[in-house]
């Protein structure tokens, strides 16, 4: 079975899928995503992951390319027509195909979409974190409006590929003042040695995650002590546990930060029960 992609009112074999190479997305980053993640043939948090691209696309003054339930319809059509039970949907929209100039194009110029999917393995997910991941290090250097989910991810894409040279599966951003801010393409977390989680702020420093979202309303109908405040580099290597949380990877136990054991070195008991009942929290729409 051939892959296939939806690009601008086409469902076309993924092979073959292109946009124009004066499309803004391509010349100049002039675009937004999301990525949901597709669980036993549902769409996990689609609402969220469509009310933040709807900020996105505000911030940016970028329309959107067609209604919100079109761009609902061809995700799923998507996901239907690559068979994905288990998987990933992308959907990116770019300030459209105009001749390459600094300044927004002209009114009439349509924003471009793109939608794909692919499978993924639960199994190997599920060794994942069974072993947990390392993560390393490096300094801040993107802008400030991290909150918004462009696709413009080349400061990600080396910090992420430094990482991987290191043996590490994710990057963790620290500030000026030596604080986490995120990881690479993930939200960071600790638990404390007392108990405690926490995470970053999503006032600023950070992208509002929708899995972190939905782990913060799982840490409240469990009962957890959590806290959201920025935590250390120094906190973390102390700390009981630490993981990430993305619609690629849930909730992923992180065992070792700059080569430093956290915790026991195995993934954390909370981790991996958050993990356990992640989709309890969240919103489950059927393909
Ligand atoms: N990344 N922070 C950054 C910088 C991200 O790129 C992501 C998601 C997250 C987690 O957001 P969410 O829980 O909504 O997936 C945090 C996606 C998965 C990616 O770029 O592939």
């Amino acid at each position: 079975m051939s892959r296939i992609a939806y690009v601008n009112g086409q469902y076309v074999r993924h092979a073959e899928a292109a946009v124009h190479i004066e499309d803004r997305g391509y010349q100049f980053a002039d675009g937004v995503y999301e990525v949901c993640e597709v669980w036993q043939n549902k769409i996990v948090d689609m609402p969220r992951h469509l009310d933040r691209l709807d900020r996105s696309l505000n911030e940016l003054r970028i329309d959107w390319p067609m209604t919100r339930s079109a761009v609902e319809f061809v995700l799923r059509e998507v996901i239907r027509r690559n068979r994905v039970r288990d998987g990933l949907v992308y959907v990116q929209v770019t300030r459209g195909v105009s001749r390459r100039d600094h300044f927004f194009p002209p009114e009439d110029v349509a924003p471009s979409i793109v939608v794909t999917a692919r499978s993924t393995s639960p199994k190997a997910a599920e060794a994942q974190a069974g072993k947990g991941i390392a993560v390393v290090s490096y300094p801040e250097n993107r802008w400030p409006r991290v909150d918004i989910k462009t696709i413009a991810l080349l400061p990600n894409v080396l910090a992420k590929q430094n990482a991987k040279e290191q043996g590490g599966k994710e990057a963790w951003y620290l500030d000026g003042d030596g604080n986490v801010t995120e990881g690479g393409s993930t939200n960071a977390w600790i638990v404390t040695k007392d108990g405690v989680l926490v995470t970053r702020p999503a006032e600023s420093g950070i992208l509002r995650g929708i899995t972190r979202a939905a782990v913060l309303d799982l840490v409240q109908k469990e009962g957890l002590t959590f806290e959201e405040r920025p935590f250390s580099l120094e906190e973390a290597f102390d700390a009981k546990e630490a993981f990430v949380t993305a619609a690629s990877t849930l909730v992923m136990p992180v065992t070792r930060v700059d080569g430093k054991t956290i915790g026991n070195g195995h993934p954390g008991s909370v981790a991996t029960r958050l993990r356990e009942l992640f989709h309890t929290a969240t919103d489950l729409r059927a393909v």
